[in-house]
């Protein structure tokens, strides 16, 4: 069952206009924090965003951002990346966004500071702060299957991310947190065909 859910979900881009009752918002979010976690720390936060006029802001800041960027890239390969951008907005049109915001709790870094050399210390770092994104990752994942139980659309958005100093100033989300995405949910407009996968041979190697 939890697999033909996998299976079933999409990205949804586009919705009703209709509000996103409340109490539905608050059981997507019990799901997302079933997700495991390393050593159970739970490093998501979420950041609700339930008025139109902030989700406005975020995705002027990214048409900002976005537009910024662009114009340093040369002649032929602008229109590639204009056509990436287009994809960056798409979470406007949704009377909610949740934002999954993670912190890579400096545990094990701390205690072999002084001691490890440089480059241990670099990786320890690192598989910290990798390790707080991948859980946060899992609670956006959990989220998606629970929004699409729920009957919501929902799509994972990183593309806004292009803008994230201002969308973090916007949401004043702290600075030891990262932003994961932005989750745009709502009640769907659109029914997306399926999307292929590559086959396992392409993307499994047995050892
Ligand atoms: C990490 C991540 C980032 C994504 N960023 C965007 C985005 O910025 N804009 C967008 O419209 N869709 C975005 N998507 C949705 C993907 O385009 C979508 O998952 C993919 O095309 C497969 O379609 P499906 O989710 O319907 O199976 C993102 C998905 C993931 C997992």
């Amino acid at each position: 069952m939890i697999v033909d859910a996998m299976r079933a979900r999409r990205s949804v881009r586009r919705f009703k206009a209709d509000a996103v009752p409340r109490a539905l918002v608050v059981r997507v979010l019990e799901a997302a924090v079933t997700a495991p976690s390393a050593s159970n720390k739970q490093p998501w936060r979420f950041f609700v965003v339930e008025t139109r006029a902030t989700i406005a802001r975020m995705a002027d800041a990214v048409r900002e951002a976005t537009g910024r960027i662009e114009a340093t890239v040369p002649e032929e390969g602008r229109a590639a990346f204009r056509a990436y951008g287009d994809y960056f907005t798409r979470f406007e049109g949704a009377p909610c966004v949740i934002v999954p915001a993670f912190r890579g709790h400096a545990v094990l870094s701390h205690l072999v500071a002084a001691t490890a050399s440089p480059e241990d210390l670099a990786i320890v770092a690192a598989m910290e702060r990798d390790g707080a994104l991948v859980g946060a990752s899992l609670a956006l994942m959990s989220l998606l299957l629970a929004a699409h139980e729920a009957g919501l659309g929902a799509s994972a958005m990183t593309g806004p991310l292009v803008a994230a100093p201002a969308i973090r100033a916007i949401l004043g989300v702290p600075a030891t947190f990262g932003l994961v995405a932005l989750v745009p949910i709502g009640f769907p407009d659109e029914a997306p065909a399926p999307t292929d996968r590559k086959p396992l041979d392409n993307v499994v190697r047995w050892i």
